[in-house]
């Protein structure tokens, strides 16, 4: 696949006019302008002519998106038929023979196109995207030159443009009505934001009711720009900077979905990012971060100078990186002298690449000595990878998202798909579409309970706290009605183990009835969802952090596993357990070995041929002990055996729950190491500042939510001179732990020589197949899209007993309410890179949501501030008032650091693995007038960080 191997000189993507037929019964040979071919049954004549590299003129035809045959511009000539079919919605047949160039169809087709000339605007776009319109390159392509009709008639030329949406405009004059829009909007996005409205000549493509597309419910995802085939819908980077003229595809740094782009430039700068239509996760999708909010990577508050200060109370200092790097160094060593080899440690970043967080991990096991290494996982999937790990074996969910296409019954518990992850939303809400059934476990009315045709056919509003509970109601109900998949069991699982959760599961307090109350789900309504998933021909899982994030965590992630082989949903299409990732490569910075007592790979830190393997590799002793969790590190800052922490992309000061605890471990160390693109909150408290590098700026792989290990390939330079990967090798080599990286494609081949799963990887075999997914290995040279399939990775599956036990975080009479958090589509996680994008104008700030009964009951009026008070501490945000959120319940998310949204959070967590209970604090909700104490805190704290910050500035501008 040569288009991987870096910058191409700028041509638009291969379109081959209608899709692939999805089933067909047999091959077909035609003849098309004297050459034969042979295509599937099914194929239409135009896909079948530009398979013989024969181009057909079209305009309302695109391979992603079924013919409908309006535009009349594919005409073609058919032996022994009468007319001029359009080519785009014939389907080819054996024998056939088509001729697609003669006179008559070139009349044909100049009076068509002279048509639309005659109302097409001289100057559609701008000058500089004039070669996207697809009028003015078949005008140029045919030598049409003028309009036998004119211009005078009744036209759209003044057809006033819409350009409320920050990232593309919609110029109705350039308008041909070919609805391609329209079906991008419903059949790939699923959003159904346009119809054609108006009859006839006064047809106009309208957002909404004839809404600007920023009032529509337009979601920005740029399906409609992407499809359009002139200039009537454009990106505004492009009107305003031209068409690019070379591209490098690389993967998204958002989401764990990893969509596959193409980072369009013009002269070295970023003009457009093109979702990639040969992208296996997302087949030429997007959603409105990865698209259009890539303009952070080059933002004014990108910190390009490295820093350093004595102590958190001085300014800033830019100096070189010779002096950061020894700087940062030699008081790593100093703290390492005076409190032992323990008291430093390392968190890799789920937003650096796989090869990035490799390197950190390998230099705190080499250079710092001990197992101190943790990653943001423990804040969201660590009880995914125990849960896996135990019940079947690999810490991974098992299915490609392509495998949900093949679902009868999906089960979405705890996520919120179309918000966080948009692009196989899409593809869920088109599986729905064509019949499949759902189940929406979640506390909230997600827009999966009935959106725009999709309805669910259960939604299970569970009481926040409540998942354990749940899942062994509806395994109570499979297995005492016998709905049970025997023969799968009797295969797959280890038989023992079965029979002591059976009679466990089977007691009467797992069933619906008796715990009805601490779901808070009605026993009738749970019981038909578990008949409907147990009686699917496939029935999938899908759950994101609102299954994790408990102190049940890992109990929950067990549950599931075991639902789904009871009932023989595993190892093959359709079916399975998906957990969707929340960042880009958090998947993959778990399989490099980030946590404290994993080796890559999974392998337990205390195994001594795991260890041994590395040791010859790296060429140091190991640690057999595992080294310290991220509250781990914390608790030891406070109680003061823990001082130093290099932290790579990541914002514990933000993301990280109970804010006060927090803050007072980030005070407390001596030396914080922040490598980050911004100055992010957790660089308040730092004191080695080193600039990081955005994805564009490096090669590298990120690892998506199938264990899709997919290219990221530089498109701009370091605009601070290093990429991150380059950043760990010099500190590690003045740590003394020498590495001589000269490209990360050779920390990959090392990665593959140490770890099983990858020992098939390289970057020459990324290049040849676009994306692997993991393991990739002798036994599977291409990688592996659906995991256990003969039999599962450990052996026999593992059912797990699953006993419930509520949180200790209840509701009192002080904290009548539980908080629940999650996300917004606009903004992303910590809100570092969309809050420095257009994205804001849908959200710039966190809000609250509680429901009218609540709120009467307090005095709370929409838009009222609202005080949010836990045991943990308050802060104060905005209240929307929606029965989206059940009785008791409030809502919100966590992207703007003034929100503090983590200060009412708590520290309790997951038994297993310390995963933070996010989704359960017992709160009161009041009116208050101002914000909170913590909040003023945070502001005097923030100023007076950023004067330190432009004192740096000054000071170098100066020298
Ligand atoms: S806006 Fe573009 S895609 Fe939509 S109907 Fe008009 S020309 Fe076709
Ligand atoms: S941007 Fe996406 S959601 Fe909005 S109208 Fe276009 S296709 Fe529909
Ligand atoms: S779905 Fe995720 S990976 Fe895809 S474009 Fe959106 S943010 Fe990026
Ligand atoms: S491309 Fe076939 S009718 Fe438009």
């Amino acid at each position: 696949m040569p288009e991987l191997l870096g910058s191409q000189t700028y041509q638009p993507q291969a379109d081959l006019g209608t899709p692939l037929p999805i089933q067909f019964a047999e091959m077909v040979t035609l003849s098309i302008d004297g050459r034969e071919i042979a295509v599937p049954s099914g194929t239409s004549v135009m896909r079948a002519a530009e398979l013989a590299n024969i181009n057909v003129p079209k305009l309302c035809a695109t391979d992603s998106l079924d013919a409908f045959g309006s535009c009349r511009m594919c005409l073609v000539e058919i032996k022994d038929r009468k007319g001029h079919p359009a080519s785009c919605t014939t389907p080819a047949e054996d024998g056939m023979v088509v001729s697609t160039r003669s006179d008559k169809l070139e009349m044909l087709r100049r009076n068509v196109l002279e048509l639309y000339l005659s109302d097409h605007p001289e100057n559609c776009a701008t000058e500089h995207s004039a070669s996207e319109c697809g009028i003015r390159k078949l005008a140029d392509e045919m030598g049409v030159t003028e309009s036998r009709f004119g211009r005078g008639g009744k036209n759209h030329l003044a057809s006033e443009k819409d350009c409320s949406n920050p990232y593309f405009t919609f110029d109705p004059a350039s308008c041909i009505a070919c609805f391609r829009c329209i079906r991008a909007c419903e059949d790939i996005q699923g959003t159904f934001a346009l119809t054609m409205a108006g009859r006839g000549f006064d047809s106009v493509v309208s957002a909404g009711q004839m809404e600007p597309f920023m009032d529509s419910e337009c979601v920005s995802c740029g399906a409609c720009v992407e499809s359009c085939p002139t200039t009537a819908l454009e990106d505004n980077s492009v009107l305003e900077m031209g068409v690019p003229d070379a591209f490098t595809i690389t993967t998204c740094a958002y989401c764990g979905v990893g969509c596959a782009f193409r980072a369009e430039t013009k002269n070295g700068e970023v003009v457009r990012m093109t979702p990639w239509k040969d992208g296996k996760a997302n087949e030429g999708h997007a959603c409105v971060k990865g698209r259009f909010a890539w303009e952070y990577a080059t933002h004014k508050d990108r910190i390009i100078k490295p820093m350093i200060r004595d102590s958190i109370k001085d300014p800033w200092r830019e100096v070189s990186w010779k002096e950061a790097i020894s700087y940062a160094a030699k008081r790593l060593r100093e703290i390492q002298e005076k409190y032992g080899p323990n008291s430093i440690g390392g968190i890799t970043s789920s937003r650096c690449s796989n090869e990035e967080t490799y390197l950190v991990q390998k230099m705190v096991r080499a250079a710092f000595g001990n197992n101190n290494v943790d990653t943001c996982a423990r804040v969201c999937h660590s009880p995914t990878g125990y849960g896996l790990k135990t019940t079947l074996g690999e810490s991974a969910g098992t299915q490609a998202f392509e495998s949900v296409d093949h679902a009868d019954v999906i089960m979405v518990i705890g996520a919120n798909p179309t918000i966080a992850h948009p692009v196989f939303a899409s593809r869920l809400k088109r599986r729905l579409r064509e019949g499949a059934k759902l189940i929406v476990v979640d506390p909230r009315e997600i827009e999966l309970v009935d959106g725009p045709h999709v309805r669910a056919q259960h939604h299970l509003q569970l009481l926040p706290g409540a998942n354990v509970a749940f899942i062994n109601a509806m395994a109570h109900v499979i297995m005492t009605e016998e709905l049970q998949d025997q023969a799968y069991i009797d295969e797959h699982c280890e038989i023992p183990a079965f029979e002591q959760w059976r009679e466990f599961i089977s007691m009467q307090e797992n069933s619906p009835e008796a715990l009805e109350s601490a779901t808070g789900i009605p026993a009738q309504e749970l019981t038909e969802a578990a008949r409907l998933y147990a009686g699917a021909g496939n029935g999938a899982i899908y759950y994101g952090l609102g299954v994790s994030e408990h102190t049940q965590g890992s109990t929950m992630v067990m549950g599931i596993a075991n639902l789904a082989m009871l009932t023989g949903n595993l190892g093959r299409e359709g079916v399975g357990v998906s957990p969707l990732r929340g960042q880009n490569n958090v998947q993959g910075s778990c399989d490099m070995g980030s946590f404290p007592h994993e080796l890559p790979g999974y392998r337990h830190v205390s195994d001594p041929a795991v260890r041994e393997l590395f040791e010859k590799e790296w060429g140091v002793e190991i640690k057999a002990e595992p080294g310290l969790r991220i509250p781990n590190m914390f608790d030891g800052a406070i109680s003061g055996h823990f001082k130093g922490l290099y932290c790579q992309g990541e914002d514990v000061a933000q993301s990280d729950p109970n804010t006060h605890h927090v803050e007072s471990a980030l005070k407390s160390m001596e030396c914080i190491i922040v490598q980050d693109i911004f100055l992010n909150e957790t660089a308040r408290f730092a004191h080695v500042f080193l600039p990081g590098s955005s994805f564009l700026e490096k090669d590298g792989t990120f690892t998506n939510a199938e264990r899709r290990i997919s290219p990221v390939r530089k498109v701009i330079e370091p605009l601070a001179q290093y990429a991150d990967w380059e950043v760990t090798q010099l500190l590690s080599n003045e740590l003394g732990y020498a590495m001589n990286y000269s490209h990360p494609s050779e920390i990959m081949d090392e990665i593959a020589r140490l770890t099983p799963t990858f020992s098939g990887v390289s970057y020459e075999k990324l290049d040849q197949l676009g994306s692997i997914q993991w393991p990739c290995n002798d036994q599977a040279p291409e990688g592996t899209p659906t995991m256990h399939v003969d039999k599962m990775v450990r052996g026999k599956g593992y059912f797990a007993i699953t006993g419930f036990i509520p949180t200790d975080e209840r509701t009192t009479r002080k904290y009548p309410m539980l908080l629940t958090t999650g996300r917004i589509l606009s903004q992303y996680n910590v809100g570092a890179q969309t809050r420095r994008t257009p994205n804001s104008l849908w959200a710039d700030q966190d809000l609250l949501e509680i429901h009218p009964f609540d709120a009467e009951h307090r005095g709370i009026n929409d838009g009222d501030w609202v005080g949010v008070a836990s045991r943990a501490g308050d802060t104060v945000l905005h209240a929307v008032v929606t029965s989206r959120v059940q009785p008791g319940v409030v809502y919100t998310t966590f992207h703007f650091p003034l929100t503090g949204a983590n200060v009412v959070t708590t520290e309790n967590s997951d038994w297993a693995t310390n995963c933070p209970e996010y989704k359960v604090t017992a709160v009161e909700c009041t009116r208050v007038t101002q914000p909170s104490e913590w909040q003023k805190e945070y502001r005097a704290f923030t100023e007076q960080q950023e004067e330190f910050l432009a004192h740096a500035r000054t000071r170098t501008e100066k020298v």
